[in-house]
């Protein structure tokens, strides 16, 4: 199939003039003042699958942002691949720390993207990853057509927990019906060492307010009298992990599924270097939960952060105040078989629990989702891991991530079908950071083996009815 390395490499300026109209929009879902930018993203998106000829490509309304859909439905008896991904952005913030505009895309070498790299919000995460689904299709299409049906569902909240996209599946299950789902909103291990994503964590997202005195106080005068909200809420927020760094909370670890033997032997073979890790983030020292390695502390182990905490004076020098409140954004990682409702009451209940006296609190439950496990003995699998090796010249390693979509757990509920994660970003680029990119060579190796997924699923999915 070297037409399509041909074809891609034909293309390749119109590919990335493509996305970098798409990621000119500043889509992102949290900040309600881009709401137009959210519908142009969608508008966009919407041309490109008219385009491309396919059928009933609708925006689809949702109380929040709309989620693009078009079909190609070529023939009954042939499989149907449901792709899935999202054109919403993370804010950009601290803007400052951008080396150029967050909207104004760029290609510049870097040392791991010798041969460029897209500098933008969104690069990697995901619009870059689902245009090369949009693309693929171009690719298939301009060749011998697609081997499968396909179905197109691209929404704009995925940043955001993906609620209106719950109520939309379950409310349009035969349409969505398929045979698989293919997804590119991961990563892999690295520019030349592919792997298929065969797990997420899922998330329980929670705020917490500590209130104390009903006004601030003169920090010299009240200081020393008085519970100061920030001072109790570090107090409990540090009593969250014990000294081998376990979750405190009561009843938080009784659903995990411990990993096996085999498990942990499985992923010591994965290519993962402690050394590289922690410089490419800049730590002297990796830290976390007594009697995992950094790659299990990341995948199979869930794992509880402040996210954000404030409260009090923080702007320039100096003011003697003792705050009336202080708040903190807690995001707990779940792994299999825990319920982020579950976790997030657990939650909840702890935190009230340890509140000292002098102080109230209010725990407030953002969004959540559950984690996904995929199995690797399908033939979704299987061709997604052929496809990947026909491109790479390597059999891709089966990696769990660390990451939640949370709408991944929902599709195997609801629509009952597996997902395919695969997805072509690496560690390095920088997703929700500033500088955000994304490797012109991933881009488009990425296009090619999504196109050669189809095929591969096309001749298993005959051999297997
Ligand atoms: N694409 C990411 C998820 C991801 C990143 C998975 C890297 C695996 C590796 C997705 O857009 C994301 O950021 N998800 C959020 C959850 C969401 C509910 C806000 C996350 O993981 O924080
Ligand atoms: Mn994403
Ligand atoms: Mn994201």
């Amino acid at each position: 199939m070297e037409k399509f390395k041909n074809y891609i490499e034909k293309n390749k300026d119109r590919f990335l003039d493509e996305l970098f109209e798409l990621l000119k929009i500043p889509s992102i879902s949290a900040i309600s003042e881009n709401k137009s930018d959210i519908r142009s993203a969608a508008n966009l998106i919407k041309e490109h699958l008219l385009k491309l000829g396919l059928n009933n490509c609708e925006i689809c309304e949702t109380k929040g942002h709309p989620i693009v859909y078009g079909e190609k439905i070529i023939d009954s008896n042939i499989p149907t691949v449901l792709v899935y991904g999202h054109y919403d952005v993370q804010p950009v913030d601290p803007i400052e720390l951008w080396d150029k505009d967050p909207f104004e895309p760029y290609i510049k070498k870097t040392k791991i993207h010798p041969e460029g790299a897209i500098f933008a919000r969104g690069s990697c995460d995901d619009k870059g990853q689902m245009f090369m689904h949009v693309k693929a299709l171009e690719v298939m299409l301009k060749h011998d057509g697609i081997p499968c049906n396909v179905k197109f569902m691209i929404e704009g909240e995925e940043e955001v927990g993906s609620d209106n996209l719950e109520i939309f599946v379950k409310n349009n299950k035969e349409k969505l019906s398929n045979d698989i789902i293919l997804v590119s909103d991961t990563g892999m291990i690295s520019k030349n060492i592919p792997s298929i994503t065969t797990g997420l964590r899922g998330l329980s997202y929670m705020e917490v307010e500590i209130t104390g005195p009903n006004r601030d106080l003169h920090s010299g005068h009240y200081g020393g009298t008085v519970a100061n909200p920030i001072n109790m809420l570090s107090k409990m927020i540090a009593s969250l992990h014990d000294s081998n760094n376990r979750i405190t909370i009561p009843g938080f670890y009784d659903k995990v599924l411990e990993v096996t033997e085999y498990e942990r032997k499985e992923t010591s073979l994965i290519p993962f270097n402690l050394e590289e890790f922690k410089d490419s983030i800049g730590i002297n020292s990796e830290y976390g939960e007594l009697g995992y390695s950094t790659i299990e502390r990341q995948s199979i182990r869930p794992a509880l952060d402040v996210n954000g905490i404030w409260g009090g004076y923080i702007d320039e020098g100096s003011k003697t105040v003792l705050p009336s409140k202080a708040f903190a954004k807690i995001s707990m990682r779940l792994v299999p078989n825990q319920n982020w409702k579950e976790i997030s009451s657990l939650f909840t209940k702890h935190i009230k629990n340890i509140t000292p006296k002098g102080v109230t609190v209010k725990v407030r439950e953002h969004h959540g989702g559950e984690p996904y496990v995929a199995p690797t003995d399908t033939i979704g699998f299987q061709a997604a891991s052929n496809a990947y090796e026909d491109v790479f010249k390597l059999k891709p390693f089966a990696t769990k991530d660390g990451g939640s979509i949370p709408i991944i757990a929902l599709f195997e509920k609801e629509l009952k079908s597996k997902t395919i994660l695969m997805g072509f970003g690496l560690d390095s680029d920088a997703i929700h950071s500033p500088n955000e990119h994304y490797g012109v060579s991933n881009f488009l190796l990425g296009i090619e083996t999504i196109s050669k997924f189809y095929y591969q699923f096309s001749k298993l999915f005959k051999t297997n009815s």
